[in-house]
């Protein structure tokens, strides 16, 4: 099971819309997908129109009362599953510190569902969290969206920095995109041209700002039901198929 997370110590930055549009497209090439939505406020889950949440809340979970098959839901979409969130997850930071191996949570958690995805999205809440960390621990790819400007390339190399630091986990790759791109505005012109050139690790297909995109939160629905045809879904599938060449994925 590969598992890509998509982080960004921001918020508001496209997290929650990329994770499941890219879930969608790694389901419709016929991956067995779960998206695993770790934010409280529950965007993935929104979008997903899954509203059953887990019994007992992600406390529960984490305690290990019943396994975490249990709490995967079915999203309607073939292949594709999801594991929802809900305000309880505010919890998880504090639970993961009082583990005996507070890093090692999320490691445990996914074991049992190694063997019945063939990918896992995880779609992060912001913050430089014991969350998070789990997160670093166990991903193979760390999707960061970034909107072009210089706040959110601090906050990028501030992440950088951290990771190099304190990154156990030697497997990880760190992919930056840039999201709701305005090229009307100077400050998105000169920054993603300033940036690709410098930093060739960035993805080449920036992922415009657009209405289009923005109506999944009218739609509750990946950009792919309502708009299949639009550029903008076509962003979405280029930006997954330069994911899968740059992971080497064979699907
Ligand atoms: N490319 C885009 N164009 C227009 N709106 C976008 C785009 N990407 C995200 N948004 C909007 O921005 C807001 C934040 O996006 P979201 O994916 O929830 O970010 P995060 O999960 O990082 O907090 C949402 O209202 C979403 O619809
Ligand atoms: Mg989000």
């Amino acid at each position: 099971m590969k598992i890509f997370a998509v982080y960004n110590i921001k918020g508001g930055v496209g997290k929650t819309t990329t994770s499941v549009n890219l879930s969608c497209l790694s389901a419709a090439d016929g991956s067995r997908t779960l998206l695993w939505d770790l934010d409280p406020q529950g965007g993935a889950s929104y979008y997903m129109c899954v509203k059953t949440k887990i019994k007992g809340g992600s406390e529960q979970l984490l305690k290990r009362r019943f396994k975490v098959t249990d709490a995967v839901k079915m999203t309607g979409y073939p292949n594709l599953d999801l594991l929802p969130s809900d305000l309880s997850n505010r919890r998880m930071d504090f639970i993961m510190h009082n583990k005996k191996k507070p890093l090692e949570v999320l490691e445990k958690q996914i074991k049992p569902l190694r063997k019945q995805y063939d990918h896992l999205f995880l779609d992060c809440p912001p913050d430089l969290s014991m969350v998070a960390e789990n997160v670093f621990n166990i991903a193979d790819v760390l999707l960061v969206p970034l909107i072009p400007t210089t706040l959110s390339l601090r906050a990028y190399n501030k992440l950088v920095r951290f990771l190099v630091k304190n990154r156990t986990n030697k497997r990880l790759k760190v992919l930056p995109f840039f999201n709701q791109v305005n090229l009307t505005k100077p400050i998105h012109r000169v920054v993603t041209r300033n940036v690709r050139e410098k930093h060739p690790i960035f993805l080449a297909d920036p992922i415009i700002d657009s209405n289009i995109i923005e109506a999944m939160g009218i739609k509750r629905a990946p950009i792919f039901n309502y708009a299949n045809d639009s550029e903008e879904a076509e962003s979405f599938r280029s930006l997954w198929r330069e994911i899968k060449e740059r992971t080497h994925q064979e699907k």
